[in-house]
C-alpha cells in the first residue's frame, strides 16, 4: 500500500461533511462514523490476502475464495478510536481486538500510556490500528512503537481527518505504516486541533465537553 491513501468515496466525502457541521447532533454523529468506518476499513482490507476453499454450493462443488491467515487485530486508541472501531467490528465480526490508552503529559508533552491489552500472535496478524484524528502525530506514533515492541510487523493506521504534521511525523517515525484517511486537512492550530477538522472527536462522540 501507499504510505497515504485518502478515500474520495462520494459516500466518505458526504457522510465526512455531515460530521463536519457544528449543528450535527451527538448521535448522528455516532451514527455517521459508525458507517463511514464501513467504508474506510473496505479501503484498508482491500489487500488482504486471500485463499481457496472447497465448497459446496446447493448445485456443485467449487473453490471459492476466503480470507486466509490468522484473524485481523483492531488496535483501538482510546477514547475516540472506539468510534471506528464499533463500525469495523460489525463488518469483521471475528476480528481480535486491542486497546492503547495515551495520555499527554503536561511538563513533557510526551504521550504516556495507561493502559495495553493486544491480541496474542500479533506478528501473525494484520494490525489496523484505529483513531479518528491523526492530529500532531505524537500519540499515533508513540501507540504504533509500542505495538512494535509487542511484536507486529504489519501495521496499518486508519483515521477519518489528518493533518499534515501528523502524517509527516508518522512517516518519519514509522515510514512502514500505511495511513488511510478520508481527508487530509490543512494544517493544526495553536492548541493542536484539526483545522477546520470537526473539533473534538471524543466530545462530539459521547457528548461531552
Ligand atoms: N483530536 C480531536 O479530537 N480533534 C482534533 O482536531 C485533534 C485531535
Amino acid at each position: 500500500m501507499d504510505h497515504l491513501t485518502v478515500v474520495t468515496h462520494p459516500l466518505v466525502q458526504h457522510k465526512l461533511t455531515l460530521m463536519r457541521e457544528a449543528e450535527t447532533p451527538t448521535a448522528v454523529f455516532r451514527q455517521l462514523l459508525r458507517e463511514i468506518s464501513q467504508l474506510l476499513a473496505y479501503e484498508v482490507t482491500r489487500e488482504l490476502p486471500m485463499e481457496q476453499k472447497r465448497i459446496e454450493t446447493p448445485l456443485a462443488p467449487m473453490d471459492a475464495p476466503v480470507l486466509a491467515g490468522r484473524k485481523l487485530a483492531l488496535v483501538s486508541i482510546l477514547r475516540a478510536g472506539n468510534g471506528l472501531l464499533d463500525g469495523i467490528l460489525e463488518l469483521v465480526p471475528s476480528a481480535r481486538v486491542g486497546f492503547i490508552g495515551l495520555y499527554r503529559d503536561e511538563k513533557t508533552l510526551q504521550p504516556v500510556e495507561y493502559y495495553f491489552k493486544v491480541p496474542e500472535l500479533l506478528g501473525e496478524r494484520l494490525v489496523i490500528t484505529v483513531d479518528p484524528m491523526l492530529a500532531t502525530g505524537n500519540s499515533s506514533a508513540a501507540a504504533v512503537t509500542k505495538l512494535k515492541e509487542a511484536g507486529a510487523k504489519n501495521i496499518r493506521f486508519l483515521c477519518l481527518l489528518a493533518a499534515p504534521e501528523g502524517i509527516a511525523r508518522m512517516k518519519e517515525a514509522h515510514p512502514d505504516v500505511p495511513i488511510v484517511t478520508a481527508a487530509v486537512d490543512e494544517k493544526l492550530n495553536e492548541k493542536g486541533y484539526i483545522m477546520p477538522g470537526l473539533g473534538d472527536a471524543g466530545d462530539r462522540m459521547y457528548g461531552t465537553k
